[in-house]
């Protein structure tokens, strides 16, 4: 089986690389994909979230050896991992407070020097301050896509499952925070076409 990777980078810790590692996954179940997540700490969140035994797809704690019976492969890369990704697709999340936003503007800078294809995604947004609501909405007019600061994370999270299972359906707008991850998943099917168009125009 051929397969599509994605690296989800961005060096600094709670930005939410994990729970759009995870999350993307089960939208990719939901579209009849096969997808894999690669979290190479074994103690790290999407791990541990697996070890609930509830998720309807693999997660591994290193690179597999031989070609993995996937095709969609996430990489859920650690806090304070500066190596720049080596596939051509990085989805950056990033929450636009102030304190955490610097570190993304630096990696995004390195990732795009190395002529990588960035997809933005901006997480818990506190819409109520103005400045954090302002680094949103310029990131979203350049690009990005916005997963809005909800409830349904962390009660998932709780009960190690991704928002995507049966027993989050009655939460507060569930299928609005599901559409987004639909969303990114389109995103990234584009980025996908677009490059194998492109390695085929060369051939
Ligand atoms: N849009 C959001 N709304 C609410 N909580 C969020 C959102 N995005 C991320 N979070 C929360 O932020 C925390 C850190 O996310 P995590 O995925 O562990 O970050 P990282 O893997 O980058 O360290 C988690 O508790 C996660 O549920
Ligand atoms: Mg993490």
């Amino acid at each position: 089986m051929s397969f599509k990777l994605v690296n989800i980078w961005n060096p600094k810790g709670g930005q939410g690389k994990s729970m759009i590692a995870i999350n993307l996954a089960a939208a990719a179940v939901e579209m009849g994909l096969k997808p894999l997540v690669i979290c190479q700490d074994p103690q790290g969140t999407s791990r541990m979230i697996y070890a609930g035994g509830r998720l309807p797809f693999e997660v591994i704690s290193s690179i597999p050896q031989e070609k993995p019976d996937a095709n969609l492969v996430l990489i859920d890369h650690q806090a304070s991992d500066w190596e720049l990704p080596k596939g051509r697709i990085v989805l950056m999340p990033v929450k636009p407070a102030r304190t955490q936003y610097k570190t993304y503007v630096d990696a995004r800078k390195l990732a795009e020097k190395a002529g990588k294809q960035v997809i933005t995604v901006v997480t818990d947004a506190q819409h109520h301050r103005a400045e954090e609501r302002a680094t949103a909405e310029r990131l979203v007019e350049k690009g990005a896509i916005e997963i809005p600061s909800s409830g349904v994370f962390s009660r998932a999270d709780a009960q190690l499952m991704t928002i995507f299972d049966p027993e989050m359906n009655k939460a507060y707008k569930v299928k609005d925070r599901r559409g987004d991850f639909m969303k990114i998943l389109g995103a990234l099917m584009a980025e996908v076409l677009e490059e194998e168009g492109r390695t085929q125009n060369v051939a």
